[in-house]
């Protein structure tokens, strides 16, 4: 016997959905331009600690920005300011993925730099709220997830364009238990969000006179949203005759990722929002852990930029948190140079994380009293990134990397 009744609030549900999707749509269609930010002055950055080993690693990343862009504050260009609030206890009392005083102040910032922030599962004592990183992305409309991805030894240079606000993540607290024993999910991909997240792809392949750019999908199997997404690969790849474009399927795009004869080839990869995260963790690996990978989440007004990693509550559990790598931080605050207009300071950090990190490796960090500690690698980075022996040392790590 089929119930009537949960097919008809379904229904309603699903018409609901539509609804605020098409509104979406609507809004999409009025996008604004991009932030001019040599045009703007003071560039307010935002710094947000976020949970369990954030607060700790965000500081450093605070610290080598605040260093990097000294003369800039002095000036009156850029205004670093500290927000509270975006916390799990905060947003637990609020009730709120990003409580309403906390957006306000978010939405004054150009550009903010985040910490790891806890998301509530099922069973581990919070309330089950909505991920900050997801409203956040959703909020400000950061559309592109721009996370690069690099092992020269193996000559990797990847730059992933995840596409950060629609897929399963758009409504992803808004299925629904049709009846006790049927779930349903909304997967959500328009025009509008393809066109621009591929596009953006486009633009950087150009820009970076990379020759190709590559789509990944399960369009055989999602044929609706998937296909959407593949047809406007076409349609934006025409734009671009001198860059080649090329289609694969998320499975055996993760198999290609290992192939060592084959994964140089890809330059730059662009993807829906929930294979894009777990491609990106893959990927992450390979370059030596999550712990080391950047990510920016740019739209056209703001940007955020942040790890690719949680906030590690273990690791705050067993009072380590002092011993946390903040090398995905400080490698999104290079991304966040570069994004504001001074992209020689962010290649000059990118090189000292570089030769620190992967190279001279002085400080060793290992997550325990064992290894060096976040602010230890810190001063090192300083010392190394305005130092005149810099490029010489870069270059002994690219020649060693062979
Ligand atoms: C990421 C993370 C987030 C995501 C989580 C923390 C919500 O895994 O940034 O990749 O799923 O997008
Ligand atoms: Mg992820």
């Amino acid at each position: 016997m089929i119930d009537q009744k949960a097919v008809e609030a379904a229904k309603k549900h699903f018409g609901t959905v539509v609804e605020q999707q098409l509104e979406r749509v609507e809004r999409l269609k009025k996008e604004g331009d991009w932030t001019d930010y040599s045009k703007v002055s003071p560039i307010i950055i935002g710094i947000l600690g976020g949970d369990g080993i954030g607060p700790t690693i965000s500081a450093e990343a605070q610290r080598v920005l605040e260093y990097l862009l000294r003369n800039e504050v002095k000036s009156g260009k850029v205004k670093f300011r500290v927000l509270e609030g975006l916390t799990i206890e905060n947003r637990a009392a609020k009730m709120k993925a990003i409580p309403d005083d906390v957006l306000a102040e978010i939405k004054k910032c150009h550009v903010t730099l985040k910490g790891p922030t806890h998301t509530p599962e099922k069973g581990d004592g919070w309330p089950n709220i909505e991920s900050a990183n997801v409203a956040m992305r959703k909020e400000l409309d950061l559309f592109a997830n721009v996370r690069p991805v690099r092992v020269p030894k193996e000559n990797i240079d990847w730059t992933f364009f995840r596409e950060n606000t629609e897929d399963l993540y758009a409504v992803g607290s808004q299925g629904i238990n049709v009846t006790a024993d049927l779930a349903v999910d909304f997967r959500i991909i328009t025009s509008q969000g393809s066109e621009r997240i591929i596009a953006a792809a486009f633009a950087h392949a150009k820009r970076m006179g990379k020759k190709r750019v590559t789509a990944v999908t399960k369009a055989n199997i999602i044929k609706t949203t998937d296909g959407k997404f593949l047809d406007t690969m076409q349609k934006i790849g025409k734009q671009y005759p001198d860059i080649e474009w090329d289609g694969w399927y998320i499975d055996i795009m993760t198999a290609k990722l290992l192939d060592k004869k084959r994964r140089n080839q890809f330059e730059v990869l662009v993807l829906p929002n929930l294979y894009g995260d777990i491609l990106t963790d893959e990927a992450a690996e390979l370059q030596g852990g999550v712990g080391t990978a950047g990510s920016a989440n740019i739209g056209k007004q703001y940007a955020m930029f942040e790890a690719i990693h949680g906030s590690a509550p273990r690791m705050m559990k067993e009072g380590r948190d002092k011993f946390a790598d903040p090398s995905s931080m400080v490698r999104a605050s290079a991304m966040l140079l570069e994004h504001i207009g001074f992209p020689e300071l962010g290649s000059k950090l990118n090189k000292a994380l570089d030769v620190c990190g992967q190279y001279e490796k002085k400080v060793v960090l290992t997550g325990r009293d064992t290894g060096g500690t976040a602010k230890e690698l810190g001063d090192y980075i300083m010392a190394t990134v305005e130092d005149s022996t810099l490029e010489s040392r870069w270059d002994g790590y690219v020649k060693a990397q062979g």
